[in-house]
């Protein structure tokens, strides 16, 4: 469905709604970013009162075992819906497997997880809720919690003349999820002609982002700088996480991983599927270094030389990529 039209809905609807609940109004902020569509299913059309409902659960901690983390605690706001930690806290002393990645656009990816293994915003919520180290309570669990309380009974009654039940609720998570949407970036501002947002600095690593000699855009390619591929980065020789090929088994796919948007990158540290680079500026050696071999690498990770000022436009750049919200 056209994602604009919705835009234009949104807006129309934002306009006469007066009865606002206690979310922060500014996560609704609903944009389109260049050339992009949002697939939004036909059994979950967007509303105001299913985002903010959604919101809501997002930020609800009664979705873990213990009430201790909610999606939002793993997922803040402040840094693009990710963490600043190579491994976020889950229930009790546990910790998330890998590294929590930036939700903004995430209504634009083809496939979640880094494997690309979750088709679908709503398929995907089953899985932090039954995840022993994340939420470890469950989809029923969680309904059983919601419908004890009487706000959401009131809430899902008013949304989906219904109860909490698995489609509600994981439809309420997907529809706020698929408003958390970037686009206002200084180098948004640049593409469409404003030619001051960016400063020199960034515009020449962006001249160098997308230089043969980096390579960067084999890879990170389109408007969320994503070719939405999964691809082996040569960060190790043995990897002690295989990403793909623990869905698919097959050795091709040792150390694969989704690459990732670069979108708000500024904000998305610790970096890697692990978090093992706490920098950009790591981040940059690792891919001038050439990486690790391994069978599985990439041929567009082989290393080039960049100076020291290179290097500093290309953070630059990179920097000019962080939305105004997450600032
Ligand atoms: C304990 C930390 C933690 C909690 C709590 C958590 N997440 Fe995540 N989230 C992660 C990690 C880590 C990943 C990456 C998983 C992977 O790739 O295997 C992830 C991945 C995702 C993705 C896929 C993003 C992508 O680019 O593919 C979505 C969507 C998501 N989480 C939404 C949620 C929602 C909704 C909730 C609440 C129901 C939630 N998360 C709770 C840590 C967490
Ligand atoms: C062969 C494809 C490929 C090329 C070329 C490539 N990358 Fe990546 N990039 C990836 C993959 C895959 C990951 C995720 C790896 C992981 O999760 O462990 C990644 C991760 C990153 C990250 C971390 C993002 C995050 O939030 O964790 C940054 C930053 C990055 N790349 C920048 C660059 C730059 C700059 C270049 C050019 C010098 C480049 N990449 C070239 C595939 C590539």
């Amino acid at each position: 469905m056209k994602y604009l039209l919705y835009s234009v809905l949104f807006i129309a609807i934002m306009g006469c709604d007066e009865a606002a609940e206690e979310v922060n109004e500014d996560l609704l902020a609903y944009r389109s970013i260049a050339g992009l569509e949002m697939d939004i299913p036909a059994n979950n059309p967007t509303s105001i009162q299913k985002m903010r409902l959604g919101a809501r659960l997002f930020f609800e901690p009664l979705l873990s075992r213990d009430s201790s983390v909610s999606c939002g605690s793993c997922h803040l706001k402040k840094y693009a819906f990710s963490d600043t930690v190579a491994f976020s806290g889950g229930v009790g002393d546990k910790h998330a497997a890998r590294n929590s990645p930036s939700l903004v656009n995430v209504g634009y990816l083809p496939h979640l997880m880094a494997e690309g293994g979750v088709k679908t915003l709503e398929l995907q919520v089953i899985a932090p809720l039954e995840n022993e180290d994340e939420m470890d309570l469950g989809v029923l669990e969680a309904c059983k919690r919601l419908n004890s309380v009487p706000y959401y009974q009131d809430f899902f009654q008013r949304v989906w003349g219904d109860s909490a039940t698995p489609f509600t609720l994981t439809r309420s998570l997907a529809a706020f999820e698929r408003t958390i949407v970037g686009g206002s970036s200084d180098y948004d501002r640049f593409l469409t002609g404003d030619s001051a947002a960016l400063s020199s600095n960034a515009r020449k690593g962006m001249d160098l982002f997308f230089s043969e000699r980096l390579s960067c855009k084999t890879c990170h390619d389109g408007p969320l700088f994503t070719n939405f591929e999964m691809q082996n980065n040569g960060l190790d020789e043995e990897y002690a996480d295989n990403g793909l090929f623990r869905l698919s088994l097959d050795a091709k796919d040792k150390g694969k991983f989704k690459v990732p948007s670069l979108r708000n990158v500024s904000k998305t540290y610790p970096y890697m599927h692990d978090g093992r680079f706490r920098h950009l500026e790591e981040v940059i050696d690792h891919y001038s270094s050439g990486g690790q071999s391994h069978p599985n690498k990439h041929a567009a990770i082989r290393g080039f030389k960049i100076s020291q000022e290179e290097r500093n436009q290309l953070v630059a750049f990179l920097e000019s990529l962080t939305d105004q919200e997450y600032q």
